[in-house]
């Protein structure tokens, strides 16, 4: 500090031999700077001040955010060591997974039983949902349903609820996974039409039925879990998987705003938000390591110990990590950046040949022109008889 105000000191001196009045002026200048920049100034005072109080501001950022995942994921992790969480008991002795034959669902599935619940297992191939099913009915010695039936065909769902509450069972648990990414990475414009509508089905429709149907009886018995799988494509917009990341937003939306309605009645409802997990639908995505892409059976181990500890996580400690300090300490402009410029990669790694620009609308001009209309004579336009 020192040597810049001199600098500043010998620079105004030289200035007043040189130009005399005008050189005053410029002086007087300077002396102000001088003056600003000496550490008394009341300019560094405040500069310190705003640094110490961003520095307090990053530094409890820093606390709350360990402590929230030390409870998030260390502390369910000691007590497992201890104690089996009691989720039958805490919530209810039925489960319903949609999404089961495979991937997250269908570990979700085996966890519920392995935890004493009873499942009901919803998915498309019916030999997938057997095998699951009996695979849970001989290691885990509980019950099981299956519902075979298309997610993506809206009349299935109301079907689906009608049947699930035929069987009379306390539904504990609902696990809304279902989802699909669709074609991967693409142009939103350049994606089929009916994989735009299935993807919006898939992901929205029965994710918000299924709530609407069970959160009501759960509410009245003052005991049950709603667990929503999103995705962290669900927390920040995401290029050439707009259609796909907007599901998500709204399961994010939907599940945070019924958590608050129905908070302080006993219902858990819980949003998962994965980043990626080694199953059949993120072959698409850039393989990672297994820290940053686990199996779903490690994944699922980890997101239902946090069932009941935080109602929303992305339910894997990497994800979790990478997700907080992109979003708490990374400025959003810049946030928004790195995901864009990941996207364009896996982009670009998808369509090695295709720039990952929209294609453009062929312009009017380059049509042929419209042939021209004959002008026809206009038909006579039939007389409207009031009836007596
Ligand atoms: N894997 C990831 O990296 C990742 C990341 C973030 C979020 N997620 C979310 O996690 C959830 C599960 O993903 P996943 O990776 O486990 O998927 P997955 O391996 O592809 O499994 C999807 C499950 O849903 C069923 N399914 C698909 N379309 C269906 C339809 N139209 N009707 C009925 N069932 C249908 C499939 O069984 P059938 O084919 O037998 O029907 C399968 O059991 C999704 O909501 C996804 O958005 C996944």
């Amino acid at each position: 500090m020192e040597l810049v105000t001199d600098t500043f000191s010998a620079l105004g001196s030289g200035v007043v031999s040189l130009n005399g009045a005008a050189g005053e002026a410029v002086m007087v200048g300077l002396d102000t700077l001088v003056t600003l920049l000496s550490p008394d100034s009341v300019i560094q005072l405040v500069l310190i001040l705003l640094g110490l109080v961003l520095l307090t501001y990053l530094l409890l950022c820093l606390v709350y955010h360990s402590v929230r995942g030390l409870y998030t994921f260390t502390l369910p992790w000691l007590l497992s060591l201890v104690t089996k969480p009691r989720i039958a008991e805490k919530f209810g002795a039925w489960a319903v997974v949609t999404g089961a034959a495979q991937g997250i669902g269908r570990e979700y599935a085996l966890a519920l039983a392995r935890h004493g619940l009873n499942v009901i297992l919803v998915s498309r191939n019916k030999q997938e949902l057997e095998n699951v099913a009996n695979e849970i009915r001989d290691t885990h010695k509980v019950d099981t349903a299956t519902i075979v039936a298309d997610l993506s065909d809206a009349d299935n769902i109301g079907k689906i609820v009608k049947k699930v509450k035929a069987l009379n069972h306390e539904i504990g648990v609902v696990v809304n996974n279902v989802g699909m990414m669709g074609p991967g990475y693409n142009n939103m414009a350049d994606m089929e039409k009916k994989a735009v509508k299935e993807i919006i089905t898939v992901n929205v429709l029965p994710l918000t039925m299924f709530c609407h149907a069970f959160l009501p009886d759960m509410a009245k018995r003052g005991k049950g879990a709603i667990i929503n799988i999103s995705s962290v494509a669900g927390l920040v917009p995401v290029p050439y998987l707009a259609v796909y990341s907007a599901t998500q937003h709204y399961i994010s939306a939907l599940t945070q705003a019924i958590a608050q309605e129905y908070s302080g009645l006993g219902v858990v409802i819980q949003e998962v938000d994965p980043g990626q997990v080694d199953s059949v639908s993120s072959k698409c995505m850039m393989s990672g390591s297994s820290l940053l892409a686990p199996s779903p059976a490690a994944f699922v181990n980890s997101a239902i110990r946090t069932l009941g500890y935080n109602n929303r996580t992305c339910g894997y400690w990497s994800h979790s990590l990478l997700m907080t300090s992109l979003q708490s300490w990374v400025p959003s402009v810049l946030c928004s950046l790195i995901v864009w410029l990941q996207s364009r990669r896996q982009y670009r790694l998808a369509h090695p040949a295709q720039p990952p620009v929209p294609t453009p609308a062929p312009a009017a001009a380059q049509k042929p022109p419209p042939p021209p209309v004959q002008q026809k004579p206009a038909a006579p336009v039939p007389a409207v008889q009031e009836k007596k």
